[in-house]
């Protein structure tokens, strides 16, 4: 995905202000049709929703006919607002409220993943004959996999999901109770994975605990292999899900079991710009260094993970040897936006973009120093639209009584 133009970004910053998030439709639905254009059937993507929730990137993305995959209330009740149908909304396998697995029971999902004895308590509890729930259970397959040891979900002592050894009994409860379809073993291995092999060695663990499910009586139908594909920040190449899908095709074939996906960061990483504004120049640690309007209260990404995302002056006419430091205006000093960015000729109010923030970007912004969060603004051949308003002081204190 090429980026906006610069007059685009200037006329964005100039009518939304900064920071603000630019999403681009085009992009959204690009990597969105490579996804379905992989599996040959929309029906096998979830998108996941934690990567963005804007409500116009979900409609952009429901349009296509994929599901989403939620993971609390918040994200289920956004992804009905944007229009899902509940046949297409999954509750996916991460830590619920008993509450929540049980107002996903009976009521139309496409499907109920649980991850822990808690859970199944309430999904059996919730269990209603008359409004049958396929459910699955996640498996934590102890593999290592992700970009940064936060992002890694799949290893032996992650909080999520069922040991291969603890996976029997709790199948088994779920087959022994009316009203509960157990049919899928779910994995999500960790997110920016930048190797295929991984899912190599969590289909060893699926196929086996399959092997012995169907002993059990209660075949296992279908693999939810998760998210988890990563993007690469430093360049322009596009995530690549139809090798993924093929290899793991490839490796079912003849089994009869079927799969599913649900990615979220290789979706709508890419569509993601962050325009933010140069307050200063300053020296920080013997290296120069610009501050910026946009702080890690607007972009977490770097003081989370570490994570390098490539910034550029709008004109693009700062390349060479010297680099410069981006910070944000907060009162920490972990408030890195990135490091050693090619920057070195960018002033005082001269607008920069990050790139590739479409993914875990916005949806991680706080409130933090009293900070209203950004605008979010979608873009669409050439024109703009603000799809979220920059959050208002009065906005930040929404709900306290008046003293
Ligand atoms: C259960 C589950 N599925 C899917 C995803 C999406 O992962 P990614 O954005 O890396 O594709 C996540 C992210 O953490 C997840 O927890």
């Amino acid at each position: 995905m090429s980026r906006p133009s610069g007059t685009l970004l200037e006329a964005i910053a100039a009518t939304a202000g900064t920071p603000t998030y630019v999403y681009s439709a085009e992009s959204l639905e690009t990597a969105t049709r490579r996804w379905v254009a992989a599996a040959g059937d929309p029906g096998r993507i979830y998108f996941a929703a934690k990567a963005n929730t804007n409500l116009a990137v979900l409609d952009r993305l429901r349009g296509t006919g994929i599901g989403i995959e939620v993971a609390t209330a918040g994200e289920r009740a956004r992804a009905e607002r944007a229009g899902f149908p509940r046949t297409r909304i999954l509750l996916g396998g991460v830590p619920k409220s008993a509450d929540v697995v049980a107002e996903g029971i009976g009521s139309g999902l496409a499907l109920v993943v649980l991850q822990a004895d808690h859970e199944v308590d309430a999904a059996v509890a919730a269990a209603d004959p008359a409004l049958p729930t396929r459910v699955g259970l996640r498996v934590r397959p102890g593999i290592r996999a992700g970009a940064h040891p936060s992002l890694e979900t799949g290893r032996a002592d992650a909080k999520f999901g069922y040991a291969p050894e603890e996976v029997v009994d709790a199948w088994s409860r779920l087959a022994a109770t009316p009203g509960l379809d157990p049919d899928v073993l779910a994995v999500h291995l960790g997110s920016g994975i930048g190797s295929l092999e991984p899912w190599d060695r969590a289909l060893d663990v699926l196929l086996d605990l399959a092997e012995r499910l169907a002993a059990h009586g209660t075949p296992v139908r279908e693999f939810d292999l998760g998210g988890g594909l990563g993007v690469d920040y430093e360049s322009d190449d596009d995530p690549d899900p139809s090798a993924l899908i093929q290899r793991v095709d490839r490796r079912l074939e003849g089994t009869g079991l079927s799969s599913r996906f649900e990615p979220g960061r290789s979706v709508v990483a890419r569509a993601g710009f962050l325009v933010t504004r140069v307050l200063y120049r300053r020296e920080h640690g013997g290296k120069p260094a610009l501050v910026c309007d946009a702080g890690f209260t607007d972009f977490a990404r770097f003081a989370l993970y570490g994570a390098q995302h490539r910034i550029e002056a709008l004109d693009g006419a700062t390349s060479g040897p010297a680099t410069v430091d981006v910070l944000g205006p907060t009162c920490e000093s972990g408030d890195v936006i990135g490091t050693d960015r090619s920057l070195h000729e960018v002033r005082p109010g001269d607008l920069l973009v990050v790139r590739d923030v479409g993914a875990y970007g916005f949806v991680m912004a706080s409130n933090y120093n009293s900070r209203p969060r950004p605008a979010e603004v979608m873009l669409e051949n050439g024109r703009f639209r603000v799809v979220r308003r920059r959050e208002s002081l009065e906005d930040l204190w929404r709900g306290e009584p008046a003293p």
